[in-house]
């Protein structure tokens, strides 16, 4: 059986939801905590940010006047919202990682103008927000057909259930950028394979721009940001039995100006020594020694373009706005 009925906690109002298994094995924390931690250069992957705690101060982090990414694609679905609906008249809607679905409301709105009724299945690994949010949508649109799908986006995709009809998969927030370029390939492959011609994509990437633009986004004056990235080690605390202390850590955002990256880094403050209980190890950081946390890729406009065509996926709206701070690119499979 490739997706079964959550049996913990997947109940908001009407909406259940339905956990899909991964195709492929993925490492749990205790993997990526031995392949990452142990040696330098240390490494944890990013999703681990996202616990019940880093999935609220994701939320501020949105509302910050410095993260310009959330208000301008929520401006983009609301402006074009529309078009996107009336081109695509989509049958089901898939978003990957689609936290807490905000934005996506632009486009249940649209469909609501055109009488447009359909599926909408949010697709993420983190279930409270994922509940949440279902249920929230569900009561906000009556006629919507929610199915939240929890689990590993990318490891899921072919274990999803199968939707009739026309499909608009959607990846949005920018959170494309947080793939190393293979990794990039490897995503926009496996979802082109689960696509059917005529289906389409909607793409949300960040912008190459002004470094001081991209650096204040992930250096907001409240600290929210620091306070995300940092909380990365209350999960490690609690799952590992470890015992980092977020004081001897501090926030570290750079934007790498040749590979058109930001930077994200936990900065050892002293020489310290943590205990990894679960790994039954103890491991050394030196004074200033980093932990890479994240990645936050940039894109030029025509590089966009070229990364779908790359995989017949034919783009047919690239909506910017006039600054050019942020890409949505909706594409459709040949
Ligand atoms: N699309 C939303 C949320 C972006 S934050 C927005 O634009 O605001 C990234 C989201 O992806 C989070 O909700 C996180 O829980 C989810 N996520 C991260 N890694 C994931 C994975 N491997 N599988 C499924 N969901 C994942
Ligand atoms: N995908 C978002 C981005 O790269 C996630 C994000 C925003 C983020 N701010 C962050 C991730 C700070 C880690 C730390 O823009």
């Amino acid at each position: 059986m490739m997706a079964t009925m959550s049996g913990s906690g997947g109940y908001s109002g009407a909406v259940r939801c339905v956990a899909v298994a991964p195709a492929w094995h993925v490492p749990d924390l205790v993997e990526d905590a031995r392949a990452g931690l142990l040696e330098p250069p240390r490494s944890l992957p990013p999703k681990y940010f996202y616990d019940a705690h880093g999935a609220a101060l994701f939320d501020r982090i949105c509302a910050t006047p410095e993260y310009y990414p959330t208000r301008t694609e929520d401006t983009l679905l609301r402006q074009y919202g529309d078009e996107i609906i009336a081109l695509t008249r989509p049958d089901c809607l898939i978003e990957l990682g689609s936290g807490s679905s905000k934005k996506t409301k632009n486009l249940f709105d649209a469909c609501e103008r055109q009488g447009h009724f359909c599926v909408y299945a949010p697709f993420d690994i983190c279930e409270p927000v994922l509940v949440e949010a279902a249920g929230k949508l569900q009561a906000d649109y009556p006629w919507l057909n929610v199915r939240p799908l929890l689990g590993d986006y990318h490891a899921g995709l072919a274990n999803m259930p199968h939707y009739p009809g026309a499909r608009l998969f959607m990846f949005l927030g920018g959170t494309i950028g947080n793939f190393t370029p293979p990794e990039v390939r490897a995503f926009i492959g496996d979802i082109r394979r689960r696509m059917q011609r005529g289906d389409f994509l909607l793409l949300g990437a960040d912008r190459i721009k002004d470094n001081d633009v991209l650096h204040a986004a992930y250096n907001d004056a409240q600290g929210i940001t620091a306070e995300f990235n940092l909380n990365v080690l209350q999960v490690l605390n609690r799952e590992l039995e470890a015992d980092f202390r977020a004081d001897k850590f501090a926030h570290l955002a750079v934007y790498n100006n040749e590979l058109h990256r930001i930077e994200m880094y936990l900065v050892s403050g002293l020489r310290q020594e943590i205990t990894l209980g679960r790994l039954d190890l103890r491991i050394q950081l030196a004074r200033g020694e980093q932990i890479l946390t994240e990645l936050s890729y940039k894109f030029d406009h025509d590089e966009l373009e070229t990364l779908l065509e790359e995989f017949g996926l034919g783009v047919i709206r690239h909506f910017e706005p006039d600054n050019h701070y942020f890409s949505l690119v909706l594409a459709q499979s040949g």
